[in-house]
């Protein structure tokens, strides 16, 4: 059975991510920052590491631990939206979060892929999925607000157009994916479709991806969106 590995899987689209590639009988290595604090994660029977993906040591730690493992499937999927609303608007938006959420979407995706390229060149068909975001979306930009999470989606596009210039001729496919308005604890209850709906979706993209797909940004629903 192929095997992936998910960032940030202890709940939302991570944990959708799990349920449904189990349910599928693969192997499915999934990281979270607190296992303990984590049940619904455990309960699927996934393979469970404890990771920080903003703490390069620990990720460093997690590439020695699963040396010499194939990834068919990578999903750079741990997110983090600080300063929603009004906090997040222009006039005196604080640093620190900022940085955190650089850290979290933008550095983090591209030391992950770092650490784990030899595991995917084993593959035959490897995938390396980054979920951004619509909201990163230069091209589609038009309202104002969230400067925060806006510029860090937008700084990781740009890692995964960088990530599928170099690896690509590995072999590598890399996409970065819109999963859509999602109803998790990010995109809150009025988002508008349900996890089920959004993996189910970027799932089938992964499954149906070939190298001329190599450096796309899509939408859950195969839709090509702007950079
Ligand atoms: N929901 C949407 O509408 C939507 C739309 C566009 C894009 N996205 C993107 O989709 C991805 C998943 O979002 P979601 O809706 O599932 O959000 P969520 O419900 O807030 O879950 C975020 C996940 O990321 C993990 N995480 C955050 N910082 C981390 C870190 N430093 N190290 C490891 N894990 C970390 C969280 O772990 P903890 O439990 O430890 O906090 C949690 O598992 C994110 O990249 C997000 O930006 C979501």
């Amino acid at each position: 059975m192929p095997t992936v590995l998910i960032t940030g899987a202890s709940r939302g689209l991570g944990l959708e991510f799990v349920r449904q590639y189990r349910a599928d009988g693969w192997d499915v290595i999934a990281t979270c920052r607190d296992p303990a604090k984590a049940p619904e994660l455990t309960a699927t029977g996934a393979e469970v590491h404890a990771l920080d993906v903003t703490d390069d040591a620990a990720v460093k730690a997690l590439g020695r631990t699963l040396a010499g493992r194939t990834l068919d499937v990578l999903i750079n999927n741990a997110g983090v939206y600080p300063l929603k609303g009004p906090q997040g608007s222009f006039g005196d938006i604080p640093v620190k979060p900022w940085m955190e959420a650089l850290r979290t979407n933008v550095i983090a995706p591209w030391k992950v892929a770092e650490t784990f390229v030899a595991n995917l060149e084993q593959a035959e068909r490897p995938v390396l999925a980054t979920i951004s975001s619509k909201m990163g979306s230069i091209g589609d930009a038009a309202s104002p607000g969230s400067v925060v999470y806006r510029s860090s989606k937008a700084g990781v596009n740009m890692v995964v157009k960088g990530l599928s210039i170099e690896l690509g001729p590995r072999g590598i496919i890399c996409l970065a994916f819109h999963p859509g308005w999602v109803k998790t604890d990010m995109g809150g209850p009025n988002a508008l479709i349900t996890p089920e709906q959004s993996i189910t979706g970027l799932r089938r993209l992964i499954a149906a991806a070939t190298p001329a797909d190599n450096g796309r940004f899509l939408a859950y629903d195969g839709q090509e969106v702007p950079w």
